[in-house]
């Protein structure tokens, strides 16, 4: 897809990072690849070492580098950026979690503040062809109107970290239309999969079941996400990161800015007890629960915790007019590939 380009992805030991440097290493050709990730623990490490041994283990005909830095260190990121030059840049790095963010504010202001920020001016000091950056479906806060659409009001975030992520689009807004760098914000909607987070319900809900304790599920069930398998959102990220937006010039004879923001969600939104339904059964059918399995003694139903919204919902038809795609894995063939990478990776410890 991409040939003889430079890539920066930072946060590529991360979920979502490691498995978009995943498919840039198997469909690239001649590219320099450059990971950049501070490997921090907010949640297992040998997690995002696992990540990070797959990706040296992919064979391919790119240049793939891995540098260990936090986004913080504009020097060290001024050096990579001065002696790589990278044409496309893909920032996945920050401090993620609604819930963390209540009682770590610092984490997020460094990383997704300051860390932001860095990025952009090294994409002003080193012209890029495109920044691409993650934004979130946090940012429509607890707007009624659904399915969300980037046409929305986002003025009104219930968390820090979506404060955070609204103001990485405002700021990235400022630059693309005083520097003209071209750039792209992707709404993700609670991403799902294989070697994903564990702090996301799906995987910290079957770390529970396993052990015998009770999972709780907010908002007593009367909640809906729009669950979107890991897969789909690596292959939207691509899409956008081949189709920089336009520069043109507004009636005031100035550069109008080279500005997008696109929600990435499945467009499909499930109920929390559906879901906790299907990754019960999925998790039996993958032996990483007995068959006997007694689910219904082991789920308990309490109210709303405060940062959470009560529904997430996708409009992606601007995603589809622009690229001609749209999320399509349901949320069972995704939480049975989930399920199916938890008992390798814990109970029979390929690691
Ligand atoms: N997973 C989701 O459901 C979801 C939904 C909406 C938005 N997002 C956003 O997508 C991006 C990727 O999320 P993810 O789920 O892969 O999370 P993740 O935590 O698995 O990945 C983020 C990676 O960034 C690294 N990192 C954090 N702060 C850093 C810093 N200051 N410097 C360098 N590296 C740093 C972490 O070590 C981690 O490996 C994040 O920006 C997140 O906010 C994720």
């Amino acid at each position: 897809m991409f040939k003889n380009k430079t890539i920066l992805v930072t946060g590529s030991a991360g979920f979502i990072g490691s498995n978009l440097m995943k498919k840039l290493l198997s469909k690239s050709e001649n590219c320099t690849l450059i990971g950049y990730d501070n490997i921090n623990n907010y949640y297992d490490v040998s997690l995002k070492e696992y990540r990070l041994k797959e990706l040296d283990n992919i064979k391919s005909n790119n240049n793939y580098i891995f540098i260990k830095g936090d986004l913080i260190e504009k020097d060290k990121l001024d050096n990579i950026f001065l002696e790589y030059k990278p044409s496309i840049v893909v920032n996945l790095a920050a401090q993620a979690g609604v819930r963390y963010s209540i009682t770590n504010p610092d984490a997020y202001i460094q990383s997704n503040l300051i860390g932001f920020y860095n990025i952009l001016e090294l994409c002003r000091k080193y012209p890029v062809d495109h920044l691409v950056y993650a934004s979130s479906s946090s940012v429509y806060g607890g707007n009624k109107k659904i399915p969300f659409s980037t046409e929305d009001k986002v003025d009104n975030p219930v968390s820090l970290y979506a404060a955070t992520k609204k103001s990485n689009e405002l700021l990235a807004h400022s630059y693309s239309k005083l520097y003209s760098i071209p750039s792209t914000g992707l709404r993700f909607f609670t991403v799902y999969g294989p070697a994903g987070r564990p702090d996301m319900a799906y995987f910290s809900f079957t770390n529970k079941l396993i052990k015998g304790d009770t999972i709780e599920i907010f908002n007593y069930g009367n909640c809906k996400r729009d669950f979107t398998y890991v897969d789909d959102i690596v292959e939207g990220v691509m899409k956008v990161m081949e189709k920089a937006p336009e520069k043109k010039t507004g009636e005031d004879g100035l550069p109008l800015p080279p500005y997008k923001i696109y929600n990435i969600g499945n467009n499909n939104p499930e109920n929390l007890l559906d879901f906790v339904q299907i990754l019960s059964e999925e998790l039996v059918s993958a032996k990483v629960l007995p068959k006997d399995f007694d689910f219904e003694s082991h789920k308990k139903l309490v109210p709303m915790q405060a940062g959470d919204v009560p529904v997430t919902y996708a409009d992606v038809s601007e995603l589809e007019k622009d690229f001609g795609f749209k999320p399509h894995t349901t949320l069972r063939e995704g939480l049975r590939n989930f399920a199916n990478w938890y008992y390798d990776y814990y109970m029979k410890g390929v690691k």
